[in-house]
């Protein structure tokens, strides 16, 4: 099988962390014999100052026409467009909108070796078999529709509106997205159920309740537990009881900000991977941002670029039923659950003083010997 993948580095950390992965993705593509095409393009707020543009012109156009996109991060102090709005988000929105890339899923495992944030404190909790979720985000409405403004008058802001669509469309496709990711799962570390949580304020919104009702409209075709919290309560129990929960599914910004809080259970920001699914496109991308103060050190925690990175192997090979990449996706994962245990090297993030470029070599390197 032969694939084009497109790479957009953007901004800050997001350039170092994306070579490892683009590393990671050379050595499958040599030890598995799989033939990716890749192309790069500069983008984000760094690209924004030096040339006025958010993305090269012809940028869009090829990640429409590529099997995969990898994106590093977006975001850089001082590069803001003239609205007001981070320049180099339109990358952002411009591929999870134009591509309808409606389910953005972000994994929280822990891996062995690996100890959890919770404290800013190296402390084992939890076995990490016990932290095993993923968090399905709606990535195409929510908060993040273009229907919001100001008011302003002679010059003063006196209002500022932001709407929050939910339609049933957008429930249904990413609710049965979530259903379907569940059924392909091994269910919760707690008790080997399967389970869909839905994760809504539907005690107050309007949008949650509609969520709800095509969650539960959905829900009895699976034969998968049906679960429900309400957002403020899910963000103490997955500190609480992270055993108990296999797959969330949430509307956009609810989602935005669990996985965040999600990410410390499993190490930090640094370890976060995640993808944006749709029907004919899919995009991959670390959690974290640019990280500006960490940039140009090689010193960011270049996992959470490598695992996105596994995640397109994974999406490749089920979308084009190619059993190669689907062998590489476990290969990477092995790898990097190898370099982990066995604790070195690791990024300061992790507890070690290795480089990021160090961390992408080790990956490599445990990859070529599986
Ligand atoms: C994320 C980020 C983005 C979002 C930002 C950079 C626009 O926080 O991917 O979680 O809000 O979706
Ligand atoms: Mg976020």
């Amino acid at each position: 099988m032969s694939y084009r993948i497109i790479f957009l580095p953007g901004d800050g950390v997001g350039r170092e962390v994306t070579r490892e992965g683009r590393k990671v993705l050379e050595a499958v593509s040599d030890h598995y014999g799989i033939s990716f095409h890749c192309e790069s393009y500069s983008c984000g707020g760094q690209y924004y100052l030096e040339t006025g543009k958010e993305c090269a012109d012809e940028a869009f156009e090829d990640c429409k026409k590529a099997d995969a996109v990898v994106l590093g991060a977006i975001g850089w102090p001082g590069a803001t467009l003239p609205d007001g709005n981070l320049a180099g988000a339109g990358v952002v929105f411009g591929l999870r909108f134009g591509l309808d890339l409606y389910a953005n899923v972000r994994p929280t495992k822990l891996y062995p070796g690996v100890r959890h944030r919770i404290c800013n404190e190296f402390r084992q909790v939890w076995k990490p078999e016990s932290v095993d979720f993923v968090i399905v985000r709606e990535n195409t409405e929510g908060c993040y529709t273009p229907t919001r403004g100001f008011l302003k008058r002679g010059g003063i802001t006196e209002l500022a509106v932001d709407s929050r669509i939910i339609t049933r469309k957008g429930c249904e496709r990413v609710i049965r997205f979530a259903f379907k990711l569940c059924m392909n799962r091994k269910g919760a570390p707690k008790d080997g159920k399967r389970r869909v949580t839905c994760v809504d304020k539907s005690n107050v919104m309007n949008g949650c309740q509609l969520f709800r009702q095509v969650y539960d409209e959905i829900a009895p075709t699976y034969p998968v537990e049906r679960d429900y919290s309400y957002i403020d309560a899910f963000t103490q129990w997955i500190i609480r009881n992270p055993e108990f929960y296999d797959v969330a599914v949430t509307s956009n910004m609810l989602g935005d900000i669990a996985t965040d809080l999600a990410s410390v259970l499993q190490g930090g920001m640094g370890m976060a991977a995640s993808a944006n699914i749709g029907d004919s496109h899919a995009m991959f991308e670390p959690v974290h941002g640019s990280a500006p103060k960490y940039a140009g050190q090689d010193k960011a925690n270049p996992i959470a670029s490598i695992l996105s990175v596994q995640m397109m192997l994974s999406y490749l090979g089920e979308k084009k039923s190619d059993d190669r990449a689907k062998e590489a996706a476990g290969a990477v994962e092995k790898a990097v659950g190898s370099v982990l245990q066995r604790g070195k090297p690791l990024t300061y993030d992790l507890g070690g003083e290795a480089r990021c470029s160090q961390v992408g070599d080790a990956v490599v390197e445990a990859i070529k010997q599986s």
